[in-house]
């Protein structure tokens, strides 16, 4: 099957940086793809090449089965939205919203009507008036995103748009670009360093760092599928143990700072090899006791902070610290300092290669 975007082969050299190596990606149509990594990973740089505003060194890109890599960025007919909005400030909110359809040489009754559309779609119905200067940071990046969107592209590109806003205001735009992004069905490619932003709102996520690929799955996959070290790492809470398969077909592994660590049986493991095993926190129970068929690890409690609905418990064993959380309410029977027990189930580890 084609996909919608194609991205082949791309890689971006600055001088002595390489800011990209040997990226392929796609995007199928309708799908909100998330660009999510550390920064200097290579996410805003994939993006200008999209884009048209930096050319590739290598490789190429297609929308819909032909290459635009030979396009100027306004031929492309893709919609972007930045953090820094990027909105004309002698114009109203509806002119700023007009602006693409009159580059493109719609009559301008028709076009403001148009732009009075999208900006009711995007919440800002009575809004049409104002000025940038006379609207929040939120209402700026509504209008951002309905100037993004009037033209009908064919991609919309959106660069960390959130990333100046409070957190409450953002977990709002948050749901409300996934309400109008499905509304509309436009293909979507969401660029975040936020991990948690990345989960709740893509179908896809694809994890960058140092300018390579590191996975492109599902949001769950990549929670509890990661294939790489650094995924594992970057997305979610982990404690990762270093180890070396025993026996593959039982599943079971040596961990040098933990012992003997049974894990879910993966045919692409093989006896001799090294792994590193993955236990996210909250599949870890905290206990005073050691608890039968589970792994148990007895700790002593270094810190507890509180939540309110759930608890972090960081504790070390002789060779390592492990953290854990656990519900509100388990964690008033520990105090810092206290010894305890840490304790999993063998499907809570993931092995992971290399
Ligand atoms: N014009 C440029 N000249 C030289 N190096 C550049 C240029 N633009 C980007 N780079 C380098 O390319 C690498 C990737 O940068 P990029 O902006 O794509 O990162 P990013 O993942 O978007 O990071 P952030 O989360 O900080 O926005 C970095 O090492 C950066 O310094
Ligand atoms: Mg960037």
């Amino acid at each position: 099957m084609t996909s919608y975007l194609r991205l082949t082969d791309v890689s971006k050299i600055y001088g002595t940086v390489t800011a990209l190596s040997k990226i392929d990606l796609t995007a199928e149509k309708g799908e909100f793809v998330t660009f999510l990594g550390p920064s200097g990973s290579g996410k805003t740089t994939t993006l200008m090449i999209v884009a048209g505003f930096e050319k590739a060194t290598t490789g190429d890109v297609m929308i819909d089965g032909r290459s635009i890599s030979a396009m100027a960025p306004h031929e492309r007919n893709i919609g972007i939205v930045f953090q820094n909005y990027g909105l004309f400030p002698h114009k109203t909110a509806r002119e700023n919203v007009y602006f693409p359809l009159q580059m493109r040489g719609q009559a301008k009754a028709q076009g403001l009507r148009k732009a009075a559309e999208m900006l009711d779609l995007v919440g800002l119905k009575d809004l049409g008036d104002r000025y940038p200067k006379e609207m929040s940071g939120g209402q700026q990046q509504r209008v951002a995103l309905a100037r993004a969107l009037v033209f009908e592209p064919s991609l919309l590109l959106l660069d960390e748009p959130l990333g100046a806003l409070d957190k409450n205001l953002r977990e709002q735009m948050q749901i409300e670009i996934k309400r109008i992004q499905r509304a509309l069905g436009v293909t979507t490619v969401f660029v975040t360093h936020d991990q948690s932003e990345a989960m709740s709102m893509s179908d896809r996520i694809v994890v960058f760092d140092k300018g390579r690929i590191e996975q492109a799955a599902t949001p769950l996959d990549i929670y509890h599928r990661p294939q790489t070290k650094f995924v594992a790492g970057f997305v979610g809470e982990s404690n990762l143990v270093e180890a070396t398969v025993t026996d593959a077909a039982a599943g079971k592994a040596d961990a040098a700072e933990l012992g003997q660590c049974d894990y879910k049986p993966d045919a692409a493991l093989k006896n001799g090899q090294a792994v590193t095993l993955l236990i996210r926190p909250e599949h870890i129970k905290l206990s005073r006791q050691p608890l039968e068929g589970r792994k148990n690890v007895r700790i002593k409690v270094d810190t507890i902070v509180n939540y309110g609905d759930n608890a972090l418990l960081m504790g070390h064993t002789e060779k390592r610290t492990l953290r854990c959380r656990v519900l509100g309410a388990d964690i008033v029977i520990i105090k810092e300092g206290d010894e305890c027990h840490l304790s999993w189930l063998p499907d809570a580890v993931v092995p992971i290669a290399g």
